[in-house]
């Protein structure tokens, strides 16, 4: 089963765990970014980040390497905002709905106080599906390295095999 990771990071933690997982489970990496990137510093980056995902935002992304046909599975991953998932994860459903409709997903979410949930139904609910494959919610894993992070992943990648 080939499998993409399809991932925004703005600091760097999911970034951080979408290389393990795909070190792990020997899948394709993609990354998107905004063009017009969000501010990343001070206040400035919650207020605007927090606003764009409050506000469901899809904003445009700069051109990035996908082909879904390669692909079984797709595993998202991005930073909580705002209790939601991140914007450009909303615009790349959003231009490749159609040729990612067939495949399975699942999920990984990044956040400061482990408030993934809500996202992850959120994004279930965007996709129109009935389950992820595995879901999997960690604590600001570039940043406070944990064991209880590692862990997570090891199961998390356990479940993404057939
Ligand atoms: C705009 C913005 C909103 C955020 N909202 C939440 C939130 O609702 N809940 C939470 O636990 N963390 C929240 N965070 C923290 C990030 O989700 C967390 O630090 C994440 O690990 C950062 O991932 P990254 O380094 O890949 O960008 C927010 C961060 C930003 C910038």
């Amino acid at each position: 089963m080939k499998t993409a990771i399809v991932f925004y990071s703005m600091s760097g933690n999911t970034k951080y765990a979408a290389k393990k997982i795909a070190l792990k489970a020997g899948a394709d990496l993609i990354e998107i970014k905004p063009q017009k990137t969000y501010p990343d510093k001070g206040f400035r980056k919650f207020i605007w980040g927090g606003k764009s995902a409050f506000m469901g935002d899809t904003p445009k992304l700069l051109p990035y390497n996908f082909n879904a046909d390669k692909y079984d599975l797709i595993v998202f991953g991005y930073p909580v905002w705002a209790s939601n998932f991140t914007p450009p994860i909303k615009s790349f459903i959003k231009e490749n709905k159609e040729s990612i409709s067939d495949k399975a997903f699942a999920v990984f979410a990044c956040s400061m106080g482990g408030g993934a949930k809500k996202s992850i139904e959120k994004l279930k609910k965007y996709l129109q599906i009935k389950d992820f494959k595995a879901t999997l919610s960690l604590i600001d894993p570039k940043d406070k390295p944990s064991e209880e992070n590692e862990k997570k992943i090891d199961d998390f990648i356990s479940k993404l095999e057939f």
